[in-house]
């Protein structure tokens, strides 16, 4: 059975692209952070029977997400998809944002990813085979007002990602990010956006990526902007 390690499971894209990949027959390790919709989302997958485990972890304490990459690896193997979706969003203008706010977006939304890929990449590597998979945004390629530090770590994200996919140029790994538009979860609402896109579709795209692909979509960059 393939194994997928997906991050921001217990709600929005990540919980839909987790039950989008276990109807494909993947199991799921999902590094998380206790909470009620976690306990919502354990129930609905245990409903359906489907063979997962969360892994309790902030992923942003950098000792705390190794430790949980080792235990995973020591107790499920090597993923054969990571998908590296979990973010937040903090919107302040440029004069009002806080270096704590800052160092917050950059520490989930780009810091997490790099340490967590760099957590897996031996064991995928030594298998020649295994797909990195990361949520960006549209956000990743333009510009909003009072949204600077969300936008730096996505923007950072897509050249963390065509970095690692010229390392993993004829490895038999690939890698690639979607960068969804507005979405209908937790994240948008009140943020005046209106939604133009599922949860579903995005993990949709995602499971697409993470399985038919083929690897020559290596260090893609898949926007979409909604209808
Ligand atoms: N919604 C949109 O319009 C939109 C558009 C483009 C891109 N995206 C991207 O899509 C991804 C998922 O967003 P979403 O809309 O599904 O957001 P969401 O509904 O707010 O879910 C965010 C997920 O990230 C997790 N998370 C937050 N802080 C964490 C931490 N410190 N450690 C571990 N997990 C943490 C949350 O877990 P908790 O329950 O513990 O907080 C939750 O599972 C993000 O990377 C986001 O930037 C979203």
């Amino acid at each position: 059975m393939s194994l997928a390690v997906v991050t921001g499971g217990s709600r929005g894209i990540g919980r839909a692209t987790a039950f989008a990949l276990a109807a494909r027959g993947f199991s799921l390790a999902l590094p998380a952070r206790p909470s009620a919709a976690r306990t919502e989302t354990e129930e609905e997958l245990r409903r359906r029977g489907v063979k997962h485990r969360f892994f309790d972890c902030d992923l942003t304490e950098g000792a705390e997400l190794t430790r949980t990459a080792e235990l995973i690896l020591a107790e499920c193997g090597a993923p054969d998809v990571l998908v590296n979706n979990a973010g937040i969003i903090e919107r302040a203008s440029v004069a009002e944002c806080t270096d704590a706010s800052w160092e917050r977006q950059l520490a989930l939304n780009l810091t997490a990813p790099f340490r967590l890929t760099r957590s897996f990449l031996p064991a995928m590597l030594e298998r020649r085979r295994g797909r990195i998979l990361h949520v960006a945004s549209i956000s990743a390629v333009l510009g909003t007002a009072r949204q600077a530090a969300y936008h730096a770590s996505k923007w950072g994200l897509l050249g963390f990602m065509k970095c690692l996919a010229e390392e993993l140029s004829d490895t038999g790994l690939m890698t690639c990010a979607i960068l969804p538009g507005s979405v209908e979860t937790d994240m948008l609402a009140g943020s005046g956006f209106p939604a133009r896109m599922t949860p579903d579709e995005v993990a949709r795209t995602l499971c697409f990526y993470a399985t038919e692909a083929p690897l020559a979509h290596n260090g893609a960059i898949v926007e979409m902007f909604g209808t």
